[in-house]
């Protein structure tokens, strides 16, 4: 597939200003004490990205759940679960990827003994941008995907809608090609069967255009 060209008004990430290291390990330290903003009050740690250096291609979510706040790894929850489970679908390994998200605290309301995920700000995933400029710069990877609106936003600001774009591949003007599909929690809120075999069938094609990356 061709990639076509985004006119992006508002620059990726990783032109804006970001933080500098020649190792992600460097980076991963630093993002340990992090006070950009307000989430690493209630957040337990900064879970950051994670994979090796060498990887071709970077998935981005939106930000830890519950279970990643607590084992300090991105994506080992529901979400994560199933987002192995249509990568592997899909004929892509996970461990040749890079995993990380756009915010990396977990935002939450309490509620009873229950942590519920709340959406990060578009100042807290501008302020977060900062790390993960970071990592793009370090791993200049061949493909980005976008995993929904919150990834899409850090990436690319508010120039590129994630339904009209779905499944695209985006070309932007610093070069970076970057893949454009669904948070695969999404997919956990979808009750009708069909529907969620449907969209679930929709997501693993998206993926499926990371296996040209990894050749
Ligand atoms: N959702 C995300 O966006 N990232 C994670 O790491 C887990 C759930």
């Amino acid at each position: 597939m061709a990639p076509a060209q985004a006119a992006s008004r508002v620059p990726p990430a990783f032109v804006q200003p970001h933080a500098e290291a020649r190792r992600l390990s460097a980076l991963r330290q630093e993002s340990e004490s992090c006070e950009r903003c307000d989430l690493y009050k209630n957040a337990t740690q900064t879970v950051f990205g994670d994979g090796a250096q060498a990887a071709r291609v970077m998935l981005v979510g939106e930000q830890p759940g519950d279970r990643e706040d607590i084992a300090g790894r991105p994506f080992v929850g529901p979400a994560g679960k199933l987002l192995d489970e249509c990568l592997h679908e899909a004929g892509v390994d996970r461990s040749l990827c890079y995993v990380t998200n756009a915010v990396k605290h977990f935002k939450f309301e309490p509620r009873g003994k229950r942590r519920i995920h709340a959406k990060p700000s578009a100042g807290e995933v501008q302020r977060c941008a900062w790390w993960l400029g970071g990592e793009l710069d370090v791993l200049r990877p061949d493909l980005v995907v976008a995993l929904g609106a919150t990834a899409l936003y850090s990436l690319m600001g508010r120039s590129v809608g994630l339904n009209k774009e779905r499944g695209h591949i985006l070309k932007t003007s610093s070069g970076l090609h970057l893949l454009v599909t669904i948070h695969p929690s999404f997919l956990l809120r979808i009750h009708d069967h069909q529907d969620r075999d449907a969209e679930r069938a929709r997501f693993v094609d998206d993926l499926r255009s990371i296996t040209h990356y990894l050749k």
